[in-house]
């Protein structure tokens, strides 16, 4: 049997800490282990994505919801998450800011992974990675797989639910798009199947899940950084703004005007 810090390789985990400034100053170590946190979240969160897509696949709704809980339940301790970072002023990150030089969590291949796989497809996500790499191998793998919302129009299909041929036929490498002749069958749905509607209620979680996440961290930015521009190289706040109210699944949201 493997003892407790075998088991979980504590020696090494507690040995990839390492503050690059001088002193080294205080608040960079939160910073790390934070941002590595978050990098095991986006691990876990993926795993158990590519579960829920087999388990959608394989037709096994029970387990698939179970699923989608613990995505569910792991996305809100990573939105509460960002209130740590929060205790931690402008001043105090100026202060080891400077050594980050180009490094930004806009690089964290597995946050584009996670977009991917969430269906939110951008082929120029994958020039930021050499050609060849770990990374640029991963993402290409994502971009040209289905997503979950793939998934989980075939699930549908598979329960009965005539889903337009254009939406389960639809070119995966691309970001999903309205669909009309959907919404009417979406909204059919929610008044006639509530255990399917009631999966639908959760996909829309995860989207606003996703959108809060993105909007606690860009509030995160403006009250650390305000509008200077990002160590990544974009122009920081304003760029993530643009990334705000952006759904997923767009037509979950739009049958909510229609029914
Ligand atoms: C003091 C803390 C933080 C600051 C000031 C900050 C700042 C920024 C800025 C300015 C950007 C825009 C890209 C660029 O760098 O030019 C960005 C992007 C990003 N950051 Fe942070 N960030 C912080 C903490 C975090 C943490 C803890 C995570 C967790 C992994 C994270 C994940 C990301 C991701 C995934 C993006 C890309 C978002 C997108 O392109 O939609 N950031 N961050």
């Amino acid at each position: 049997m493997p003892s407790y810090t075998e088991y979980l390789k504590i020696d090494e985990l507690l040995a990839l800490q390492c503050p690059l400034s001088e002193g080294p100053e205080h608040d960079e170590m939160l910073f790390i282990v934070i941002h590595q946190v978050y990098e095991l979240w986006f691990k876990e969160v993926l795993h158990e994505l590519d579960h829920l897509e087999d388990l959608l696949a394989r037709n096994d709704g029970a387990h698939a919801r179970g699923t989608l809980k613990r995505i569910l339940t792991i996305l809100k301790v990573m939105v509460a998450q960002l209130d740590i970072l929060e205790t931690m002023t402008p001043l105090e990150f100026l202060s080891f800011r400077d050594r980050l030089e180009s490094g930004s969590g806009f690089q964290s291949y597995q946050f584009r992974e996670l977009e991917f796989a969430l269906g939110w497809k951008d082929p120029k996500a994958l020039e930021r990675y050499p050609a060849g790499s770990e990374a640029r191998r991963r993402l290409e793998r994502r971009l040209a797989s289905g997503s979950l919302w793939d998934s989980f129009l075939h699930y549908l299909a598979s329960s009965g639910v005539p889903v337009p041929r254009t939406d389960l036929e639809r070119d995966v490498t691309r970001r999903v798009e309205s669909s009309p002749a959907l919404r009417e069958v979406l909204i059919a749905l929610y008044r006639s199947q509530p255990v399917l509607a009631e999966l639908c209620e959760r996909m829309v979680d995860l989207d606003e899940g996703i959108m809060e996440w993105r909007y606690r961290h860009v509030k995160m930015v403006q009250r650390t950084i305000g509008t200077r521009r990002g160590t990544g190289g974009s122009a920081g706040a304003d760029y993530l703004l643009t990334t705000l109210n952006q759904p997923l699944f767009p037509d979950l949201w739009a049958i909510r005007t229609e029914f």
